[in-house]
Formats: structure tokens, sequence, C-alpha cells
């Protein structure tokens, strides 16, 4: 049997790292777990948000996967010590490959980082951006509206237009004369809405996503290893949703260009263990 990378998100935002991890290494089989019904993660306290990751973490362990990607930055900011601390296979988050990505385009060293409150509030990319380059200048900006649009298949109505120009206005004004030149899409649900953003940020400023560096983190780590698999043969890939199988399903193809089958998971208890 071949094992599995597992990947897990609050719902389909994760989806545009597995995309990219199926591009960089198509021969991997793909476990992803989508919490939908949960979605969205950021308004929550970090101690809940952990307390799903381990639910969803030893969930996922029935399939034995090799190594588990964090999806989601928000899980990542709060929970992916903890993760680490409770699993034997290496565990990869999204924020340090995202301040990674980040670090190598800038040039004027003044980077927006946008994400869920708890992803800003944690501080999490700015101290992953100031170990990686100490004199940087972060500006972070909340965007809670933008993780609901997505979980319903809304990128491109007037209605997420004018809540991407309004969740973006608070920011334009924080970088106004200081020659911000990159934004951290610092959520895995944001890329689903870049065409909004980059309309707003204009030109000038490069939308970064953690997608590439994250699959290139998780090449890296199973070669380390000696896990990358051999067959290449086509892959069954396994998604899993504890919300709507059907809604996670139109949005995942779309995303994905391809056809997938969704296995719903219905939590056993209505408070979730
Ligand atoms: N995709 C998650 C992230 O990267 C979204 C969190 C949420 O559900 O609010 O942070």
């Amino acid at each position: 049997m071949q094992q599995a990378i597992a990947i897990i998100d609050s719902g389909v935002g994760g989806i545009t790292v597995a995309k990219e991890i199926m591009r960089q290494l198509p021969q991997e089989k793909i476990v992803y777990f989508g919490d939908s019904a949960r979605s969205p993660y950021g308004p929550r306290k970090p101690e809940e948000i952990t307390r799903f990751m381990m639910q969803i973490v030893r969930y996922l362990m029935r399939f034995q996967p090799k190594l588990l990607v964090i999806a989601c930055n928000t899980a990542t900011a709060v929970a992916l010590e903890q993760v680490r601390a409770v699993v034997s296979i290496p565990v990869v988050g999204v924020i340090c490959p995202g301040a990674r990505a980040a670090v190598k385009k800038t040039k004027s060293g003044v980077i927006g980082v946008i994400g869920t409150e708890c992803t800003v509030r944690s501080q999490a990319y700015d101290e992953a951006l100031k170990d990686l380059s100490p004199k940087l200048q972060v500006l972070s900006q909340a965007c809670p509206r933008f993780v609901p649009l997505v979980e319903h298949g809304d990128f491109h109505s007037s209605h997420a237009l004018q809540a991407v120009r309004e969740s973006l206005a608070p920011l334009h004004q924080q970088a106004q004369g200081k020659s911000m030149d990159c934004l951290i899409l610092g959520c895995t649900h944001y890329p689903f809405l870049q065409g909004a953003i980059s309309g707003v940020m204009g030109s000038g400023v490069e939308l970064i996503n953690s997608a590439e560096e994250t699959a290139r983190e998780t090449s890296t780590v199973l070669h380390h290893h000696g896990q990358l698999a051999k067959s290449w043969e086509q892959p069954d890939h396994h998604f899993l949703c504890s919300g709507n199988p059907v809604l996670f399903q139109r949005i995942a193809q779309e995303w994905l260009n391809a056809n997938i089958q969704v296995t719903p998971v219905v939590w056993h208890s209505p408070k979730y263990v």
C-alpha cells in the first residue's frame, strides 16, 4: 500500500496547497481533510483550534500517512508544535514556507501580511519573517470576511469584490508612503480571491502564496527521509470533509480542474470531542 501525505485545513483552503503538492509530486497519494463543518477557524480561540487539530490528526492516523501538512495558517500558528509533539511522522506547516517565499521576492523590505484574526493576533508571520531578516518591516491586516466567502464558492460576485475592497482599505492606509512590494496571502483560502485582491492592491504589489514553497519543503523532507513515492502510477487521492461534501466538491474541483470524490465525515459527538 502506498503511504499518503495527509493534508489538513479548516475547509477548502488547503486545496490550494494540495494542488501544488500534486503538481510538484505527481506520484504522491494525498489524503485531504477539510473541516468545513467548523470553519472558519479564524475567530476561534487557540485552545479550541488546537483541540480540533488533535482530533483530526488522531482521525487521520488510521490512514497511516507518512507526512502531515497543516495547510492552514491559523492552525499552523497555534498548533504546529503541539501536533509535532504527538505524532512520529514529519509535520510541515505553511507559515515558514510563506515567509521564505516573501523574503525571496521583496526588494523594498516592506511586506504586507493578510490572514485570519487568529493568525494576525499570533504574530507568527512577523516572527517568521524577522527570524529570516530582522530589518524587514511587516504590515498586517486581518480579513475575517474572506474565508466565509470562499467556503460558499463566492469569489467573483460584486459582493465579494466589495468585501475585498473594504477589508484591504486599512492595509492601504498603513502602507501609504512605505513602498510595500509583497503581500503574503497568509490564509490558504485567499488564493481563491487572488484576482480581486490583486485588482485592489495594484500591479506594484506581488501576491505571495505559500503553496509552492510548502510543496517544496514537503518534497525535501520526504527525500531526506527516503520516503518519496517510487511508483509512477496515477495515485488514488482521498478527500474527506466534515461539512457539505457537495459544496466542497464543487469548489475543490474548480480549483483542481479535475473530478474528485468527497467522503463526508460526521463527528460523533455534537460537541466535537
Ligand atoms: N485556511 C485557513 C488558514 O490558512 C483558514 C482559517 C479559517 O478557517 O478561518 O488560516
